[in-house]
């Protein structure tokens, strides 16, 4: 946390701010900055977007301030906010509400309010700390509810009882375990308690938002503790139920498997300290999603997940339909790197074979590096000897793998010969034949028969043709 006379400092030099102040003061306008930015101001945080709150109307200063330098605010008229970009700054601006809502109806009846009203109804009790832009208190810190101690506390608590904050808005019911797995908080008991006991409310809101917030939890620092949240308030039951199937150990005849769901959150964290990509630590959660359903007892082999890769790769366009992600190119690499999870393990417990490491560099392309970064994450045993043996047998395959792409250039791999070049060659139409031509070609290369070359593809080509019946254009 930083000093009062340093933050005092950020907000007389934040350009944004001078502007806005310069104006309110000229209104004669109570204007205060409130919300993420004093909270991440204090906490010597990244700073983000700027929220103003006003006693009067937000709208009007915004559209003053616009003036002033020249710019026209976006107004949103229902919610009585406007943002404006200023000095190369998102300001959004609303006036100070009392909001409370009706027991029978969810519209809400707001009525303007002083600032300790705004802030009494905001969501946690870190973002209702206000400083004052006036001239009399500037810089001057308003912390009507305990913002500051919950800081030092590292508490999530929000400012009135806490099912009447849920009430007014249950996404905050995510937001609080957002916050918490962001900021490495606590979330306080009586706010947890009912985090359990309303996330049922959670029915009324979007997915869109809902997903916003599981991602945040998902690219915190460790975000197994935002899942661990989650799944002991019984939200994530709510709002990805697949994920919780992964919980729990059987034993039959004195043999256990793991606990899959603590599994894929150590390989989750595994994984974010190596990336900050959201679709690599998104495979990490979904690598192992399809094991209770493929999950089997042999009396001799023990517990087997035959296939769980291949069917977990086949669920995930469903599970990211229902959690309305993108269903584009980023789908498509989490698929592929649940669908070939396993090989690199696989390579390394065999004796690594050149046709084997060019397979896979094939089916990884551009996407190899991750998919190691994957199965590195993957290796969650205890037992230090066997992870040291695990990743020394990483390395050699990642030698393998450079010598062999120095060699073959197979992550970008194209079929040295076309379709095209096949049809014109024997004068033939599109047909089967034209694509088992190709496919048998791609084999040779793979396998090694023959090198990734323009030549010997061709010559292989024409062989395969003959075999077939077919003879060359103009013979
Ligand atoms: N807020 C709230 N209830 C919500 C959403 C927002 O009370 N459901 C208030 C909080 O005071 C919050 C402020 O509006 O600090 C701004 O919201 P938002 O931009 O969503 O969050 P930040 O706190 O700025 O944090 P971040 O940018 O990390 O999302």
């Amino acid at each position: 946390m930083i000093t009062e006379s340093l933050y005092h400092q950020v907000i007389a030099d934040t350009p944004a701010l001078k502007v806005v102040a310069a104006v309110a003061q000229q209104m004669e306008t109570p204007t205060y900055v409130v919300g993420g930015f004093v909270r991440d101001l204090i906490l010597g945080r990244k700073l983000k977007d700027i929220d103003i709150v006003c006693v009067g109307s937000g709208i009007q200063l915004a559209k003053t301030i616009g003036e002033s330098i020249g710019a026209k605010p976006v107004v949103h008229k229902n919610f009585g906010t406007a943002a404006l970009k200023i000095e190369g700054e998102e300001v959004e601006f609303v006036g100070a509400r009392k909001e409370s809502y009706r027991s029978n109806s969810r519209k809400p009846i707001v009525e303007d309010g002083n600032l300790a009203d705004d802030q009494n109804r905001r969501d946690f009790t870190i973002n209702a700390l206000a400083i004052s832009l006036n001239k009399d208190d500037f810089g001057q810190l308003l912390d009507p509810f305990g913002g500051m101690q919950s800081l030092e506390d590292k508490l999530i608590q929000t400012p009135l009882a806490p099912d009447e904050t849920f009430s007014d808005d249950p996404l905050r019911i995510m937001r609080a375990i957002r916050f918490a797995s962001q900021l490495s908080f606590d979330i306080e008991a009586d706010t947890f308690n009912a985090i359990k006991e309303m996330k049922g409310r959670l029915e009324i809101v979007s997915q869109e938002r809902i997903t916003d917030e599981l991602n945040k939890i998902i690219l915190s620092p460790k975000p197994s503790y935002g899942f661990k949240l989650l799944f002991h308030s019984g939200v994530l039951a709510h709002v990805f139920p697949e994920m919780v199937k992964l919980q729990g150990v059987k034993v039959i005849d004195g043999k256990a498997h793991k606990d899959n769901f603590y599994h894929t959150l150590q390989v989750l964290d595994n994984v974010s300290e190596v990336t900050n990509d959201l679709w690599l630590r998104w495979a990490a959660i979904l690598h192992d999603i399809a094991k209770p359903a493929t999950q089997r007892f042999h009396k001799k082999a023990g517990w087997t997940f035959h296939g769980h890769e291949d069917l977990g790769a086949r669920w995930v366009p469903r599970i990211f339909k229902q959690l309305k992600l993108p269903l584009n190119d980023k789908m498509k690499y989490v698929q592929k790197l649940v669908r070939l999870h396993l090989r690199p393990i696989a390579l390394v417990s065999e004796k690594v074979t050149e046709s084997a490491v060019r397979r896979l560099l094939f089916e990884a392309g551009d996407d190899i590096e991750d998919l190691m970064k994957l199965c590195k994450a993957d290796i969650t045993s205890k037992d230090h000897n066997r992870v040291r043996r695990y990743l020394s047998n990483f390395k050699k395959v990642e030698e393998k793998m450079i010598e062999v792409e120095e060699k073959d250039h197979l992550r970008n791999f194209k079929l040295p010969v076309t379709g095209e070049l096949i049809m014109e060659t024997f004068e033939i139409k599109p047909s089967r034949v034209v694509g088992d031509i190709k496919n048998e070609i791609k084999e040779a290369i793979l396998e090694g028969t023959i090198e990734n070359d323009y030549d010997q593809a061709f010559q292989l080509m024409l062989d395969l043709g003959q075999k077939r019946g077919l003879s060359r254009s103009g013979n």
